[in-house]
């Protein structure tokens, strides 16, 4: 990989993706040998600056810079000097100046890694940048397919929900249609973006016509902390429109994976009885998600060399 910065997958080609997954698969076999240990990153140091909150992507780059020997720091807005007044770049300056090898970065506004990228001498990684991209997320959705049921090519891909505000469906839309599948997504009129269609993706008019013999379905979140208000009358109401239940979940092919990004609002986009089922893979995606971090924070140190 020749990169300096991983800050979307707008334009990242499959091959590129390939390469990324392929390092993921050996990251994960380290993960999994009971001694998580290795000296992949050693003399590098990486440090998480999230102005946004996060369990499941913070923790995950954390681990994997330790399981990988980084010296690595995590800085969150609240209680840095971001709350004194200091603007992103001299933050960033500053940071750049310890030495750091590797920024990874979530914020509030779409574009924020990438100015940050532009004017530091680390590598950035966009942990999600507002309603623009997670790459990081999308990647690990990718590799739970690709683990669970070979190449993603002609397969057909929902994602439903909140697709407004998602980055989580931006990267998808770009990963997954690089990887050759169809991607069709299914959101209440009022939050589907205008003009979504432009990515790569098919809009259909209902989930029932996105869930249609699909290979995989993918839930996200009604990011309430996103919307002004009134985008839909009641959650009950949403779940009935909009939810994955059991039914839904009948209409699409046998051997569908059902999928949400996390944190789930369980009984709104996703039913219990759903994410209880057999198919349903969040937990592995957990899982993937540690695997492919300690692939991008691998594979830039070693481009940035
Ligand atoms: C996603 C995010 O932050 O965009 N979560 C995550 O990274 N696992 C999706 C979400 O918050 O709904």
């Amino acid at each position: 990989m020749q990169r300096k910065d991983l800050l979307g997958l707008e334009g990242v080609s499959r091959s590129e993706i390939e390469e990324i997954l392929q390092t993921a698969v050996q990251m994960k076999k380290i993960l999994l040998s009971g001694n998580k240990k290795t000296p992949h990153l050693q003399g590098k140091s990486v440090v998480t600056l999230f102005y946004e909150n996060s369990t499941r992507t913070r923790v995950s780059f954390d681990l994997a810079c330790k399981y990988l020997s980084a010296a690595s720091s995590n800085v969150s807005a609240s209680s840095s000097s971001v709350s004194k007044g200091e603007t992103l770049l001299d933050t960033a300056r500053t940071l750049d100046r310890m030495e750091v090898d590797i920024l990874v970065m979530r914020h509030p506004m779409g574009g924020a890694p990438h100015l940050m990228a532009k004017h530091v001498k680390a590598g950035v990684i966009n942990a999600g940048d507002g309603m623009h991209e997670h790459p990081t997320q999308a990647l690990l959705d990718i590799m739970t397919i690709q683990e669970k049921m070979g190449p993603l090519d002609g397969m057909k891909i929902a994602i439903a929900g909140d697709i407004l505000h998602s980055r989580v469906a931006r990267s998808n839309i770009y990963g997954m249609s690089a990887m050759g599948a169809e991607v069709h997504i299914a959101a209440p009129q009022t939050m589907m973006p205008y003009g979504i269609e432009q990515l790569g993706a098919k809009v259909d008019r209902t989930i029932d016509e996105a869930v249609d013999g699909a290979n995989v379905i993918m839930g996200l979140r009604i990011q309430k902390e996103r919307q002004s208000a009134g985008l839909f009358p009641s959650i009950r109401e949403y779940h009935k429109f909009f939810g994955i239940d059991e039914r839904r979940v009948a209409l699409a092919d046998k051997d569908v994976l059902i999928m949400h990004p996390g944190p789930v609002n369980r009984g709104a986009e996703i039913s219990s009885m759903v994410m209880a089922a057999d198919n349903c893979v969040i937990d592995e995606q957990v899982t993937n998600g540690v695997a492919i971090r300690m692939a991008l924070l691998f594979m830039l140190t070693r481009a940035n060399n």
